[in-house]
């Protein structure tokens, strides 16, 4: 089958959180390095973003901060875009699914299969939450797990013995929303019966798709295997596309159902904006010489190969994805990566502590792909990429070409005389590298395709460190031409090569070379600079990254274990850093109880009479409920703030405060020394 164009699609991002490394490395930067390379191929294509706005989890993030869902889509929708556009995402449309168009297309998508009667309705019984006046979905029912007794087992599945449940197994079960105890409703809701369209989609992806990637085949293969059930495509929420039914009041179509029509609705928009350079969006999704490819993260899956190609196939005048390259997961420093623990590199936060380094990130994620496993992220990789590969092999050979053009020709591209063998023959690997390239490209091997471009640098550095041109100098000038013509030719080609990868690098060399702009039908050739043209002002392509910066990143995800460590263990965060000045300003000591008693009228205070050496003082604390017998407490030592500003409570005057532990389950435990120390002694 051969194709006129390419649709270009990224799984929308859900609009309730910043995106960060593993969304770019499983989904945006391989489909960018995509639409970049056929577009400098002068193909035609379509590259569509945009967020997903719906779904539960939105309504109970406004509903914890006091917010409406639009606020929250608002706030994320924007810091996503800005995180795209801040990586050169190259999107032709980033749209949202609170759209207009979105709401039209959408509607009008589940309207027309529901004229059709590709849907089946049933009512069935549903938890509901009487308090937050919403049927519950399973995963925000909580209760007692029937098989291991795990008192926080999700409606879905207990997540400490592994199974899979309803929500009626749960005992006792809870909202998650309210803490209430829903109730069972009768609601009628409409289902895609996928078990009716088995057979076609096992042979369009099991015989006719052989050439998907390993995991996504094998993916599809087990849910086909295991039988397909029909899929409830609306829910009982009022945050959502609204049902175009009449009989469905409160109801919306269910996110998954919404989401994947996205790419629809945004290339609707995107040709609406600009029907010159796109034309009509139907082109884009009905013709069958169009090639439909789904960007996604393995979690996916099952919705791009099986769920939306069968919503398609039911509304009958779309074309269906001619591949889909689902990633694995990027790990970080060997944890998988959370939202809610903020285990993750944010895209924001790296970009105000690495300005302007957006192509090593996409360099080093690339690099290292989850392209068929999961892979890890860390920061010393992120460092070693960097100054070993980016700046020692590429930065490294075009810095020596410019500075030596500078130096030895004033800036002037120099001619190339007779060409000796090893001239040609890197002009010839370099040429012989273009072929190897796509064809990694075309297979979505972008990892691998990467290191071919980046051994092309490195041919290039091995060119300059044979031939030495900076010894030639004085000998033959000649020589010095010819290599330095050579290397520039090099240069611009990696320009070309790097481009998809590394758009904003490219960029830059583009403007030390003086050119505008190359094609990538332009690789290979080797007369791209031409003699006597200028070079532009010389700068470093990259720079080296030093250990400080790393530690720093290093250190920050350390802070972020330990809070997560102490809130799992309740224990409370470390408080603000403060400096030896501030602490020194706290004056402990050590004091004897002479005398403990409990406050009358007061559940919480002892009365302790202290001797602190300097001839006694009164001192209240807070510790009542933990020691019922505070009169054992005489003739022992304690440690107190001497010089706490003194406070009236219930009429007596407090002079210091006692030092106790909080513990995490609760407990007040007075510190006392083990040791006899004299009363008065400094803790220092
Ligand atoms: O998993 C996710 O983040 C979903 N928001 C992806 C949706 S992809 C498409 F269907 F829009
Ligand atoms: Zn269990």
């Amino acid at each position: 089958m051969s194709f006129k164009r390419t649709n270009i699609t990224t799984a929308l991002p859900y609009a309730n959180g910043p995106v960060h490394i593993g969304h770019l490395a499983g989904v945006y930067v391989p489909a960018d390095i995509y639409a970049r390379y056929l577009r400098s191929k002068g193909e035609e294509v379509v590259f569509i973003g945009g967020s997903d706005e719906h779904g539960v989890p939105i309504t109970i993030k406004a509903r914890k901060e006091g917010v409406t869902p639009q606020d929250i889509v608002d706030r994320y929708h924007e810091i996503i875009k800005k995180s795209f556009e801040d990586f050169g995402i190259s999107f032709d449309v980033y749209s949202r699914t609170t759209s207009k168009t979105h709401y039209k297309v959408s509607s009008d998508f589940f309207k027309t299969l529901y004229d059709k009667g590709e849907f089946i309705e049933q009512t069935s019984e549903q938890y509901y939450d009487e308090e937050a006046k919403q049927f519950l979905a399973d995963r925000y029912i909580i209760g007692k797990c029937p098989h291991c007794s795990n008192e926080r087992a999700y409606g879905d599945q207990c997540e400490q013995c592994g199974t899979s449940l309803n929500p009626t197994d749960l005992i006792n079960p809870q909202s998650a929303i309210s803490g209430s105890k829903p109730v069972m409703r009768q609601t009628k809701h409409w289902y895609l019966p996928l078990n009716n369209h088995e057979q076609w989609l096992r042979e369009f992806i099991l015989d006719n798709h052989k050439e998907w990637k390993t995991n996504v085949y094998g993916q599809c293969k087990s849910w086909l295997d295991m039988g397909l059930q029909p899929r409830a495509v609306s829910r009982d929420l009022d945050w959502g596309v609204p049902l175009p039914l009449p009989d469905a009041a409160g109801k919306v179509l269910y996110v998954w159902f919404d989401a994947p029509i996205g790419y629809i609705s945004n290339t609707v928009e995107l040709c609406e904006q600009a029907p010159e350079k796109f034309g009509d969006w139907k082109k884009w999704w009905k013709d069958p010489e169009t090639r439909l490819v789904h960007f996604i993260g393995k979690d996916n899956i099952v919705f791009h190969c099986i769920v939306f190609p069968a919503m398609l196939k039911a509304e009958g005048s779309f074309i269906l994805p001619d591949n889909v390259p689902a990633n694995e997961f990027l790990n970080l420093e060997g944890d998988k990566i959370s939202t809610s623990r903020n285990w993750a590199v944010w895209l924001h936060e790296y970009l105000e502590e690495f300005p302007e380094k957006q192509d090593v990130l996409r360099y080093v994620l690339t690099a290292n792909a989850p392209e068929t496993k999961d892979n890890d992220f860390t920061w010393k990789d992120f460092q070693a990429r960097n100054n070993s590969e980016l700046v020692a092999i590429y930065g490294n050979f075009i810095n020596r070409t410019l500075v030596l053009t500078q130096k030895y020709f004033d800036g002037k591209v120099p001619q190339r005389y007779d060409m000796e063998d090893i001239d040609k023959n890197v002009l010839a690997q370099v040429a012989a590298g273009k072929a190897k390239i796509e064809n990694l490209i075309d297979e979505f091997h972008f990892r691998d395709a990467l290191r071919e471009v980046m051994n092309l640098a490195r041919i290039g550095n091995k060119y300059l460190a044979d031939t030495e041109p900076w010894k030639l100098a004085k000998t033959d000038m000649n020589r010095v031409a010819t290599i330095l013509n050579v290397s520039l030719q090099i240069s611009a080609n990696l320009s070309i090569a790097f481009e998809p990868f590394l758009p904003f690098s490219s960029k830059r060399l583009r403007n030390m070379l003086n050119i505008t702009s190359f094609s990538w039908t332009d690789f290979g050739k080797t007369d791209l600079i031409k003699t006597g043209d200028r070079i532009g002002n010389v700068q470093l392509l990259f720079e080296m990254i030093e250990d400080q910066a790393i530690d720093f990143q290093i250190n920050k995800l350390q802070q972020t274990k330990q809070a997560n460590t102490a809130v799992e263990q309740s224990i409370k965060p470390i408080k603000e850093t403060v400096d030896f000045e501030d602490f020194q300003k706290i004056d402990i000591r050590v004091g004897k109880v002479l005398e403990c008693t409990k406050v009358p009228k007061a559940d919480k205070l002892l009365q302790f009479k202290i001797d602190d050496g300097m001839g006694g003082r009164t001192i209240l604390s807070g510790i009542a409920q933990h020691y019922s017998e505070p009169e054992k407490l005489v003739g022992s030592q304690i440690c107190f703030i001497a010089n706490f500003a003194p406070r009236k409570i219930r009429g007596i005057e407090s002079q210091g405060m006692i030092l106790s532990a909080d513990t995490p389950d609760g407990k007040l435990i007075l510190l006392q020394p083990n040791n006899f120390i004299d009363e008065g002694s400094m803790i220092v």
